[in-house]
């Protein structure tokens, strides 16, 4: 299974409804241009893959769930335009956040439309296939829970820059929150449009939610070991910023006083010198915690794949298993 080869087949069908939902013409022109900066400059496509495949695999068709698809990734570009703002992150995609180019008031307000969007997006899929009240009420009732949800994980991300206690229990509740939410969602509501039975629901949702924060351990983890262009994201801002990611409570916990040193001088200073964030990079590499941290996201999605044994062998299930794995394999 080439699973770079099926993310992209997904993209190239999704692409089309995407762009129908937030149309060029679209007044004023400076609003639309901002909703679709980050659209335009890229992305994995990665959650509306997870929509269309777990639809395929409860016996539906990519095609049945391409409206809802579609608004998970307006959901999640929504989410990457209000973080950047929260992280004071400059680029993104390789191109520049849409703060930095039209301003944060326009920022605000071009998440907001995108998030409006989701939900007009959503009920012209329930309308199109004619589902039933109780799934369509949950099928909004699930966008609407992770998007609470992850409010709940971003407001823990910004509180614990302040804290220098924070254990690895509550980082696993904080990128829960802020990232496994909307990959729960997203393949739930997959099942659900693919009119699945309870327990294939119940079986994509956990699967969805573990690779979702397995996804967010390697995302840590290449924002200090990655390539920047490949990544599309400065390397060691997380470190710059303060970020208490499990990198860096690891380390912190178990590095010996000179090597935490080390990694103080750059942890929480923006203006770090990239000599300074190098060394700490190191030390992170030195003492472990890059290990841990690689180790305990494998475990995650060896869990997440277990989840889809309730599934019958088909193309789709095959597609989750790759995905599972591609999750932590992953360079961008
Ligand atoms: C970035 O998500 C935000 C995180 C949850 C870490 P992706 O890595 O899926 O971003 P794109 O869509 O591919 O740019
Ligand atoms: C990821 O946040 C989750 C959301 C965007 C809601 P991060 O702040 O960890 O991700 P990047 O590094 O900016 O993509
Ligand atoms: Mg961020
Ligand atoms: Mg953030």
């Amino acid at each position: 299974m080439d699973v770079l080869k099926y993310l992209e087949e997904c993209a190239a069908l999704v692409e089309p409804e995407i762009n129908r939902w937030i149309p060029r013409e679209v007044q004023p022109e400076v609003l639309v241009r901002a909703m679709r900066h980050l659209i335009e400059a890229g992305g994995k496509r990665l959650r509306p893959c997870l929509t269309m495949t777990a639809c395929e695999a409860v016996g539906g068709k990519k095609e049945d769930a391409i409206e809802t698809a579609a608004a998970l990734e307006l959901f999640h570009n929504f989410t990457l335009i209000h973080d950047d703002i929260m992280d004071h992150d400059e680029f993104r995609r390789n191109v520049k956040t849409v703060h930095v180019i039209w301003g944060e008031p326009i920022a605000i307000i071009a998440g907001d439309a995108l998030f409006a969007k989701v939900f007009e997006a959503a009920a012209a899929n329930a309308s199109r296939l004619g589902m039933n009240l109780e799934r369509t009420v949950e099928l909004f009732n699930t966008l609407s829970r992770a998007s609470f949800e992850l409010c709940q994980g971003q407001v823990l991300d910004m509180l614990f820059e302040k804290r220098d206690d924070v254990t690895e229990e509550e980082y696993m509740r904080m990128i829960s929150g802020k990232t496994g939410a909307l990959t729960e969602a997203a393949t739930r509501v997959g099942a659900l449009l693919g009119n699945a039975s309870r327990e294939k629901i119940q079986a994509l949702s956990s699967y969805g939610r573990l690779i979702g924060v397995a996804f967010q351990m390697q995302d840590d983890l290449l924002g200090v070991l990655g390539k920047q262009e490949k990544f599309g994201k400065p390397i060691g801002s997380d470190i710059r910023e303060g970020k208490r990611t499990l990198i860096i409570v690891k380390a912190l916990t178990s590095a010996p006083e000179r090597e935490k040193r080390i990694l103080l001088k750059a942890f929480g200073k923006s203006n770090a010198t990239n000599e300074e964030i190098r060394k700490a990079i190191e030390v992170l590499k030195k003492v472990g915690a890059v290990e841990y941290v690689a180790e305990k996201a494998r475990k995650m999605v060896a869990k997440a794949k277990m989840k889809l044994k309730v599934l019958p062998d088909s193309k789709a299930k095959e597609a989750l298993l790759g995905i599972a794995d591609f999750v932590v394999e992953r360079e961008f």
